[in-house]
């Protein structure tokens, strides 16, 4: 296994969350929520992690902290940036993942073979999913245009492993362009990079709202028993 670095991207506000200061410090069974993926990281080998925090937070001890930007992307740039140029590697991962396991570190960082960019942890995607002619929340109704094949669908969630020199290449571009990116695999992907799906539980689900941090407080509390 190559060595890797992980950057942990933790300076989101959690405007849907709606809690008191940043999600990722918010507790979750019991801790603040990018404990967790902390531990799964650790668990899983990698000893480098840097983390980028929301103003006014300190980087966990033994990791290094880096500022956060405006959006994700610029979040993980800083980040990339503040790992220097070490690793062959690099991991990303949400700190709003807070069920992610060393089991799911350790096959993303697997599944990077040499002809691959990058691998993605993704769950097949469990409901029907419809295409409309018209954007979510706009005013008019949705009509359906089609339905898709659910078969070659996957709900993407991270980590997200890349070889360095491919993520510092496609984060050197415009802040605007990188704004738009929901993910990172999907900068790799419009440059014509591999990206490869690495199966994963839909159990590693992102926490957003109110309901899933309620839902991520029950399964970990479980895992603990
Ligand atoms: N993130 C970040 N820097 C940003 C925005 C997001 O590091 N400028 C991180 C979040 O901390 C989170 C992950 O990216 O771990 C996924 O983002 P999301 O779930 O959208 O979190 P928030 O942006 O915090 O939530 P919201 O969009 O509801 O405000
Ligand atoms: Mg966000």
């Amino acid at each position: 296994m190559p060595e890797a670095v992980a950057l942990l991207v933790a300076a989101g506000r959690g405007e849907r969350l709606g809690s008191h200061g940043p999600k990722a410090f918010v507790r979750c069974g019991g801790r603040p929520m990018l404990d967790w993926s902390l531990d799964a990281l650790r668990a899983a080998g990698i000893a480098r992690i840097v983390v980028a925090l929301p103003a006014g937070h300190e980087a966990p001890e033994g990791c290094v902290g880096v500022a956060g930007g405006t959006e994700r992307s610029h979040s993980v740039r800083a980040a990339l940036a503040a790992a220097g140029g070490a690793a062959d590697v690099v991991l990303v991962h949400d700190a709003a993942r807070p069920l992610v396991t060393a089991q799911i570190v350790r096959d993303c960082l697997a599944a990077l073979t040499e002809d691959v960019d990058a691998a993605i942890a993704a769950a097949p995607m469990a409901d029907t999913v419809k295409e409309t002619d018209t954007l979510s929340g706009s005013q008019t109704t949705p009509v359906v245009v089609r339905t898709l094949d659910r078969s070659r669908l996957w709900a993407v969630q991270t980590p997200q492993v890349f070889r360095a020199g491919a993520l510092r290449d496609v984060l050197d571009q415009d802040d605007a362009i990188l704004a738009t990116a929901t993910d990172d695999a999907s900068l790799v992907e419009a440059r014509g990079g591999r990206v490869v799906v690495v199966p994963c539980p839909r159990e590693n689900f992102k926490v957003t709202t109110p309901e899933d941090l309620q839902l991520a407080g029950l399964v970990l509390g479980a895992r603990g028993r």
